[in-house]
């Protein structure tokens, strides 16, 4: 199929085998030592193909639809930050220049995926590991990896606000240097209900910010407006607690006061992950 032979070129070449070798070595190396510039790859600007732009279009054009009045404002001024648009494939070193001045947050492409400790080692350094396919079109509208639409335009918007941008690094130290499974999984939990899923109250409405929500052509609606969908109050502990699984709309969620809320809340629980793992926190937290 056509779309296929679209959908991996993008990342077919040696580059990216042996980049996607040395994140695959990554968690045998002892954390401190893990270094991601060896899990990048070059953005080449012509690989995208005239059906990987009108994907984006499509795609960019169906969710914008909906955002004005679903997304957090601070999702919203994001995407205006860093220049996001319809018009085409967005390019990582164009998103990174705007983001230099604001958070010194970078988005960088990656061969696939990384394993965990590769990923949060990414993270601890203020560096997104972004997915640059696009998905093809006969999968418009439901793809169970993530691709650049996932990446780029559901996650990276969040990444020039101050306050998110600290959360997020605080998240991912503390996630690369937990030693014991237990904290492995809450920090996975933690993840999934605010990154990927997040809901925000703003000016008495909740709100979107969470990737797979922000992204996602079909649960929008039902996170925000279904009865079947239990919304709690975040709480650090409870969303630790509480067990996702990932191939049906979320029938929980949890809602922040403020962004904020979640940054105080993951410096305290970071401290708590780094003591634990005989870590000292201010050896790593910034
Ligand atoms: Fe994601």
């Amino acid at each position: 199929m056509r779309a296929d032979i679209n959908y991996s070129d993008i990342i077919d070449s040696d580059e990216a085998r042996i980049a996607q070798a040395a994140a695959d070595a990554a968690p045998s190396q002892p954390s401190s030592e893990i270094d991601p510039y060896r899990f990048f790859v070059t953005q080449d600007e012509s690989k995208y193909t005239a059906e990987n732009q009108e994907v984006w279009q499509t795609l960019f054009d169906k969710r914008m639809e909906t955002l004005d009045r679903q997304a957090s404002d601070v999702f919203l001024d994001g995407l205006k930050a860093i220049g996001l648009t319809r018009d085409k494939v967005p390019q990582v070193t164009s998103i990174n220049g705007r983001l230099a001045s604001l958070t010194g947050w970078e988005s960088h492409p990656v061969p696939g995926y990384l394993p965990a400790k590769a990923f949060f080692a990414c993270l601890a350094m203020r560096k997104f590991p972004t997915t640059i396919t696009v998905r093809p079109k006969a999968l418009m509208d439901y793809l169970p990896e993530p691709d650049i639409f996932h990446d780029i335009f559901g996650h990276v918007p969040l990444h020039a606000d101050p306050v998110f941008a600290d959360f997020l690094q605080t998240y991912g130290q503390a996630a690369l240097h937990a030693e014991t499974e237990y904290h492995v999984e809450r920090l996975a939990r933690l993840f999934w209900f605010t990154v990927e899923f997040g809901l925000i109250a703003e000016g008495g409405r909740t709100k979107l910010y969470g990737s797979g929500l922000i992204s996602s052509l079909g649960e929008s609606d039902f996170a925000l407006e279904s009865p079947h969908v239990d919304r709690r109050p975040f709480d650090m502990d409870l969303v630790c607690d509480t067990p996702f699984e990932i191939d049906h709309y979320q029938p929980i969620l949890y809602v922040l006061e403020s962004f904020e809320q979640l940054r105080d809340a993951m410096v305290s629980y970071a401290e708590r992950v780094l003591e634990e793992s005989g870590v000292k926190p201010e050896a790593v937290l910034v």
